[in-house]
């Protein structure tokens, strides 16, 4: 296979390409036209290299497995850098580097670094080419693995360099695995730059580049997930008067017919993919998915928060995935998808903890060692993951490419509280909805390289993802109540799925189970939904949630639905101290509403 020939006249992008070629030095250049033709083609080359293991075509057609390097399993935030001009404009929650100083940096790190490999070019589209919101982005990369992935994730191909002309605007995306190939020198599977040190995820918010170098996974290299459509989009949509967010859109409708559309913001591997294509359990109730990870959002000409998914695919996480948890991913994982870091059975299938089905008696694990469900190690990496055309989504929804997005009913919040946060509660109005979104706090996951399982405060989901000052992101939201009519916003809700018991048990059975709280969301939009008003916001009455069918003791349901004032007072005092980093940016309507939710607690606590 071999494309050394653009079709693009783009002088800008053909001056680009070789000025880069130039300093990488890569022995060839393949330009990419996303055809499944050049698709089978690299898949090919990976399978003879010995990236990809091909899966058995009657158990998984068109499938691949790949194992990553074992220090090349997650994002890396530590080594993620948004170099503004203004240390400033980066935010407290942001890395900071000056931009000439890196630049010089990464120059010195990019010098020759595709020796032995080849430069693929590749045009990648996020949101359909004809949506107001499409943006392009050109991702140069030594990763066939990356082309792959990007195949899926993104509209790639020769249609959008067509649509890009001779002088259309692209975000310049250069990605290096870093890891050159002397003459003679035998590759590995998994080629990275495995000192973490020398790993470098940078944005410049300037000209809205992105240098990317010593990593082959996931949001570190498939640059038009996080680092385009998440943290240069949050500072175009900040200029441009519109929204980026880490979120899932899905569409439900009720048995009397009528379609509600709802975004949700979930930190990484919270549950948004599981909730964006969830079976309801609940007879009469339809769910269908937009997407999973990410959502733009602008106000429509009628006033309405309108979402689209600039996504055409799942990078989902593996473990947990099961026909009982999520048949909808099942289905959608059954052929034409990537599997990585994820259990080879000897059959050629895959398998993962939790999968649902017996382990096999003996497999390779994630990292190409001889496993069985007795040697005490995982699997599965709890970071592995499935890269799968959204298309393949049994319940995806028609308007899934509709340009101009849906239209927003609700937005949710969560995250992973195994204590005090209760199943669900709404906002009072759209600036307490904005405090709920900044006091969000989960859990941390595998989907980083740091430590599982500490609680830490992730503004709408969006800590690792936020291009610029998080004060200033938090009055972009506060400013929708005034760039349209706040009547025609959105409701907005809170909900935690991850309660645990004394003995560390789920109290809230997830999954399909949600659609009985999503039930209520609705009813809550049409007015009917029963609440009572309490020092946090409006919680269900102990009735409201329909529990029908249902097996949960009256005692799990009254802890999921109280509100623990003492847990409360120690929530607001974290919010407190999360919220002081903000500085003189901390838009002043938030402090209010943090004031009104501390007095509201202390009247709750003071004995009448
Ligand atoms: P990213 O792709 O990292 O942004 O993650 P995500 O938010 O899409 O998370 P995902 O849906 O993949 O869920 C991550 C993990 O949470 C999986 O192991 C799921 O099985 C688990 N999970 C999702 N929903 C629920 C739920 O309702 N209850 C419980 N107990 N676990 C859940
Ligand atoms: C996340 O971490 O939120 C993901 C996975 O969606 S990754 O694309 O690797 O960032
Ligand atoms: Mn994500």
């Amino acid at each position: 296979m071999k494309n050394d020939m653009t079709t693009s006249n783009h002088q800008k992008l053909l001056a680009w390409v070789e000025e880069i070629k130039s300093l990488c030095q890569p022995s060839s250049v393949h330009w990419c036209d996303g055809s499944q033709q050049e698709y089978d083609a690299l898949c090919d080359l990976m399978v003879r290299n010995g990236t990809f293991t091909k899966l058995n075509e009657n158990l998984r057609p068109g499938c691949y497995l790949a194992r990553s390097h074992p220090s090349d399993v997650a994002r890396v935030e530590d080594r993620t850098y948004i170099c503004s001009r203004n240390q400033e404009d980066a935010g407290p929650t942001n890395n900071w580097a000056d931009p000439d100083a890196m630049k010089q940096k990464l120059t010195g790190l990019f010098r020759g670094c595709m020796q032995g490999r080849t430069l693929y070019v590749i045009p990648f589209a996020m949101g359909p080419l004809e949506s107001p919101l499409c943006k392009i982005g050109i991702e140069l990369t030594d990763s066939p693995y990356v082309v792959a992935n990007m195949r899926i994730m993104t509209r790639m191909g020769r249609q959008v360099l067509d649509k890009l002309g001779t002088d259309g605007q692209f975000i310049a995306c250069l990605h290096s695995i870093g890891a050159p190939l002397q003459p003679g020198q035998k590759d590995v599977p998994w080629p990275c730059e495995p000192d973490v040190s020398r790993k470098h995820i940078v944005h410049f918010p300037e000209d809205f580049s992105i240098w990317s170098y010593g990593s082959g996974y996931g949001g570190n290299a498939l640059l038009g997930k996080k680092c385009l459509a998440l943290r240069i989009a949050s500072m175009v949509a900040r200029k441009e008067g519109w929204l980026a967010e880490h979120m899932l859109v899905l569409c439900l409708t009720s048995p009397a017919g009528k379609k509600y559309y709802v975004a949700a913001a979930f930190p990484s591997a919270c549950g948004k993919t599981n909730l964006a294509m969830m079976q309801p359990s609940l007879p009469g109730w339809t769910l269908r998915c937009l997407g999973d990870d990410i959502a733009w959002i602008r106000v429509g000409k009628d006033g309405r928060l309108y979402a689209m998914n600039p996504e055409t695919g799942f990078f989902g996480v593996a473990p947990g995935t099961s026909v009982k948890s999520n048949p909808n991913a099942v289905r959608s994982i059954a052929q034409n998808t990537i599997f990585t870091n994820v259990v080879l059975t000897p059959e050629g299938d895959v398998w993962w903890e939790e999968m649902g089905t017996p382990p096999p008696a003996r497999g390779i694990d994630w990292q190409g060692q001889e496993w069985t469900p007795e040697c005490g190690r995982k699997g599965a990496h709890p970071n592995s993951r499935f890269t799968a055309p959204a298309a393949q989504c049994p319940v995806i929804d028609p308007d899934w490419q509709n340009p101009d997005g849906v239209p927003l009913s609700a937005i949710l919040f969560g995250g992973r509280r195994p204590s005090t946060i209760p199943l669900v509660y709404e906002a009072f109005h759209w600036e307490h909805g904005v405090f709920l979104g900044s006091a969000t706090g989960s859990e941390t996951t595998a989907a980083a390289i740091h430590a599982a399982g500490v609680l830490r405060r992730d503004p709408f989901a969006m800590l690792p993802f936020c291009g610029y000052h998080m004060g200033d992101y938090l009055g972009h939201w506060l400013s929708f109540a005034r760039r349209t009519d706040r009547a025609k916003l959105p409701k907005v809700f809170f909900v935690n799925w991850f309660r645990k018991s004394a003995d560390g048990r789920w109290l809230w059975p997830g999954f399909g189970e949600n659609s009985r709280v999503l039930k209520w969301i609705c009813e809550r939009i049409e007015g009917t939904g029963k609440a009572v008003q309490t020092p946090i916001g409006l919680l269900p009455t102990p009735d409201a949630i329909d529990t029908s069918g249902l097996k949960i003791s009256q005692a799990d349901l009254d802890e999921l639905l109280k509100v623990d004032i003492e847990g409360w007072t120690q929530e607001a005092l974290d919010v407190s101290e999360n919220y002081k980093k903000f500085g003189d940016r901390l838009p002043a309507a938030l402090e209010n509403e943090l004031r009104d939710l501390k007095d509201r607690l202390v009247a709750a606590a003071t004995p009448k």
